[in-house]
């Protein structure tokens, strides 16, 4: 299986973890599976609830734009840093990708 790497920061930059995430998986199953942060939601991926959102510190350059269901959840005045954990992917260019939230904290 081909793997990127996904690094998860809190705001301030401060290193939390660095997860392998294959091709196909979104953010937020690399975040659940790998169990060492919350990322809020109430409909577990399902892209219903609009609050698994993160801020893309690098690698957005590689990043699809939003699809219109995501588009639709983060309204129109989120900056074009901030993605939906569950709809977050990777394309098969990009190496790394690093996020953040502003609850995450290093513990
Ligand atoms: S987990 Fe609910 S919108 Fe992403």
């Amino acid at each position: 299986m081909d793997y990127t790497r996904c690094t998860i920061t809190t705001a301030s930059g401060e290193h939390i973890a660095n997860l392998p995430m294959a091709r196909r998986e979104t953010v937020y199953d690399v975040i659940t599976r790998g169990d060492l942060v919350t990322l809020r939601n109430t409909c577990r991926g399902s892209t219903i609830c609009g609050l698994c959102r993160v801020t893309v510190e690098a690698g957005a350059e590689a990043l699809e734009p939003p699809k219109v269901d995501e588009r639709d959840l983060l309204g129109e005045d989120a900056p074009e840093n901030v993605r939906l954990a569950c709809r977050l992917t990777l394309p098969a260019a990009a190496r790394q990708l690093v996020i953040s939230t502003p609850y995450w904290q290093k513990t």
